[in-house]
């Protein structure tokens, strides 16, 4: 996804870092005729290539580092690399990019019992600066209320003064949005450990349900639970844009 000149690398660094295969396996690979040149040129494990003139099976390989996946994250599934707590959202994903160097993470989390947008990338700056504190990327969720909204909770989350349990620094102002007694929308820009929930804990009331519907200007769209996609070129434009990344 980021503009850069296509390089050339080691056919075995290349498909190892992509999760095609490990390094040692490239020469059997090789032999059984899977991984192929586009212009039937001779191939060792240690040929310089480039990424767009290998075939693995007769297609194309994945996108080289820097992608950026947007997934519609299902309930009941962690934002974790650690298996031993449960059923992670990387389960989700094809085996092979589970083995990418580097590794693929999320941006930010959802908590087991949120669905929603989520996105994920194996670019450590972009992670890093869209995560970042300094970065106020707008996030909206759907909240659906154990009890009917008080009255007062819109002025309270716009003030930026409402503290949470434990926090030193209240939350920055955030923008309640009704939609019947129990169904509100929440645009946060920030990514404090369960945030809405804790917020809404605060004022007296109980999250039931929970759902984001968009990081950025980004949105699910036509995306089911548990499907995902490549961002376009555009979409990462304009979510770059949103922290200033590629134009600084
Ligand atoms: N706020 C929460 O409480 N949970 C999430 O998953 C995200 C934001």
């Amino acid at each position: 996804m980021k503009n850069s000149k296509p390089s050339k690398i080691r056919l075995d660094k290349l498909l190892g870092a992509l999760g095609y295969c490990s390094r040692k396996e490239v020469t059997v690979l090789l032999r059984a005729g899977i991984i192929t040149h586009t212009k039937n040129l001779p191939l060792k494990s240690d040929t310089k290539v480039s990424h767009e003139d290998i075939r693995f099976g007769g297609e194309p390989l994945d996108p080289p580092q820097g992608i950026v996946i947007l997934m519609h994250k299902p309930i009941g599934y962690i934002c974790s690399h650690d298996d031993s707590e449960g059923k992670l959202i990387y389960d989700l994903l094809p085996d092979r990019w589970n083995r990418r160097d580097p590794k693929i993470s999320t941006v930010g989390r959802l908590d087991k019992d949120t669905s929603g947008l989520l996105l994920l990338t194996d670019d450590g700056a972009l992670l890093h600066r869209l995560t970042s504190p300094r970065h106020h990327v707008a996030k909206v969720y759907e909240a659906t209320l154990e009890r009917p909204l008080r009255g007062d909770e819109m002025e309270i989350f716009a003030s930026g003064t409402l503290m949470l349990n434990g926090e030193k620094a209240p939350c920055l102002p955030a923008k309640l949005t009704l939609v019947d007694e129990t169904h509100v929308t929440l645009e946060i820009t920030e990514g404090r450990y369960h945030q809405v929930r804790r917020m809404f804990a605060a004022v007296g009331n109980h999250v039931v349900a929970l759902h984001r519907s968009s990081f950025g200007n980004l949105t699910l769209d036509d995306l089911k639970p548990r499907e995902y996609r490549f961002i376009k070129e555009a979409e990462y434009q304009t979510l770059s844009g949103d922290i200033g990344y590629l134009f600084t």
